[in-house]
């Protein structure tokens, strides 16, 4: 499985210790960056990672900042994403299940590696349940014109 990833500043070291994690599971990694903690605007990196997801370059995406807040929102503006912060393991969980989110946002100030690991590791295992929720996910793109 393939995965897009990218941090701005504050989600640059979480993004390193993600990807070598990922790796050793057999993950692909796709890094959009940052590449060093030097200060810099998350819309530029979590719009990039959010576009491979969204043209099938990869399977799924990862986005990290402080908060989770900045890179969902951005990623969440690339038609076809379906972006979910997750700050607990049955929003990862309900994220798949429910809306069938394609990236996840992590906010790096906000938890620790083991939590953000098992965070990942629900969000890139659980199945999305369909049914009723096909309805309402594609409503969302309706409204958003795809
Ligand atoms: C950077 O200081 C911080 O604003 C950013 O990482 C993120 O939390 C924004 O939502």
């Amino acid at each position: 499985m393939k995965i897009s990833i990218a941090s701005d500043h504050a989600g640059f070291a979480l993004k390193q210790d993600i990807i070598k994690w990922l790796k050793e599971n057999n993950y692909e990694i796709l890094d959009f960056g940052a590449f060093n903690s030097d200060s810099v605007d998350y819309p530029d990196y979590a719009f990039p990672a959010a576009e491979s997801v969204a043209s099938n370059e990869s399977d799924y995406g990862i986005v990290i900042c402080g908060t989770g807040i900045g890179v969902s929102i951005t990623a969440n503006k690339v038609a076809g994403i379906r972006c979910a912060n997750c700050c607990n393991l049955e929003m990862a969980k309900m994220s798949r299940l429910h809306n069938n989110a394609n990236v996840l946002a992590l906010g790096a100030r906000l938890m620790d590696l083991d939590m953000a690991k098992s965070i990942t590791k629900i969000f890139l295992e659980t199945e999305f349940e369909g049914g009723r929720h096909i309805r309402r996910v594609d409503k969302i793109h309706s409204i958003s014109g795809l």
